[in-house]
């Protein structure tokens, strides 16, 4: 379903890392030269490596200073750890609708939960889509909130030119194994605001300055390993071609469903380029299909697929809230309901994909005969 593509190159740079990077200057030496390319490549003065993304908006919020009493929005639709720093920080989550062409927070539903205690507003570059980040940053430009970009799905994806990464006051993104680059777990800070860096940088480990053994502040340990840092830097250095390989894939599905009417895959409006960490699949009403329906029926043949993301209102980590979630997020809702994900892993292949393709056609055809014959 999802996985990396690692080749000779990375094993050569994590050799050299097991090898040689424990002392001295060199301790830090993959760590440091990932986090400058990667600020580099994103257009941002500073970065910061962390164990995960989780713990990357975990900084990021500690940071900006949100705590008990703030608000901060998120989409309906994404994964638990954009939205579980803010409860870390004792703030409070505000879910907003999704768009339903991009799936990413719907500029109006966002704007409607504004209060004067929201502090924040994460917007996800949901499966790799671009929402219209002009029109999200001037609704937070107006009410004087931040934008957080949370890129941990849409590394390679661009807006009017603009790299995923580069919106907001910070962005973060995943090097999770299902991700498009990886360090196994791993995660990276963007920002370019002098002050908010130092006090992440600070925060990151045990507030403490750099060298020093004297700790002013209780904080965090959120230091990244060098060895991680290693893998990490090789597989930056071969972006283009695994960014080119996810487009690939999203390609072949593409054309593998031409001839099936009402169905979406993620889109690539004009002056976006997708880089589609994952291609998901939302079935029109037409199909009369729920996403369980479908995953059941790939299971039951022996092949993969996995659910859209759940609203985050109906899970009961965030306690069950669907009669009220569908009354808000009435869109995130309804697509979550009808939509699936496909295999994204690097090492799927074209035969697999025709294979995947023409069986969920299969699906939809013995589901609409069945309704004939009711
Ligand atoms: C949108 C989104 N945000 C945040 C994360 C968290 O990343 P990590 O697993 O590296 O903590 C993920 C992926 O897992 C994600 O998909």
């Amino acid at each position: 379903m999802a996985g990396p593509w690692i080749t000779d190159f990375e094993e050569k740079f994590v050799l050299d890392a097991l090898r040689n990077g424990w002392y001295g200057k060199n301790a830090y030496a993959y760590v440091e030269k990932f986090e400058y390319e990667f600020a580099n490549y994103h257009d941002r003065k500073y970065s910061l490596m962390t164990p995960n993304c989780t713990t990357s908006i975990h900084l990021l919020l500690a940071g900006l200073g949100i705590q008990d009493g703030d608000e901060v929005i998120v989409p309906e639709c994404t994964w638990i750890a954009s939205a579980a720093p803010i409860t870390y920080q004792r703030a409070t989550t505000v879910f907003a609708d999704i768009d339903p062409i991009n799936w990413c927070i719907d500029p109006i539903a966002m704007e409607e939960k504004i209060t004067s205690k929201t502090k924040a507003v994460i917007v996800v570059d949901l499966y790799g889509n671009m929402p219209n980040m002009d029109v999200l940053q001037s609704i937070c430009d107006k009410h004087q909130i931040y934008l957080i970009e949370d890129a941990a799905e849409s590394l390679g994806s661009k807006f009017k030119n603009t790299r995923a990464g580069k919106f907001g006051i910070a962005s973060v993104f995943s090097f999770h194994r299902t991700k498009t680059i990886t360090t196994g777990e791993g995660g990276m800070l963007l920002m370019d605001d002098e002050n908010l860096y130092k006090r992440c940088k600070f925060l990151r480990d045990h507030g403490r300055a750099p060298g020093t053994y004297f700790n002013t502040e209780i904080t965090f340990k959120y230091m990244p390993s060098n060895l991680a840092a290693s893998l990490g830097y090789a597989q930056f250095l071969r972006i283009e071609e695994l960014v080119a390989k996810k487009r690939w894939i999203w390609q072949k599905f593409k054309e593998s469903f031409i001839d099936l009417p009402d169905i979406y895959l993620n889109p690539e409006p004009e002056g976006v380029v997708n880089s589609v960490w994952c291609t998901a699949l939302v079935f029109g009403k037409s199909h009369s299909v729920t996403k369980d329906y479908v995953m059941n029926e790939l299971n039951r043949l022996g092949l993969p697929s996995r659910p859209f993301f759940y609203p985050l209102t109906s899970l009961p980590a965030f306690g069950s809230k669907s009669e009220e979630g569908r009354i808000n997020s009435p869109i995130a809702y309804d697509i979550s309901e009808r939509a699936i994900n496909l295999p994204c892993a690097f090492n799927v292949n074209e035969e697999q994909i025709k294979l995947i393709s023409e069986t969920i056609k299969l699906v939809l055809k013995n589901v609409h005969k069945n309704m004939v014959n009711k």
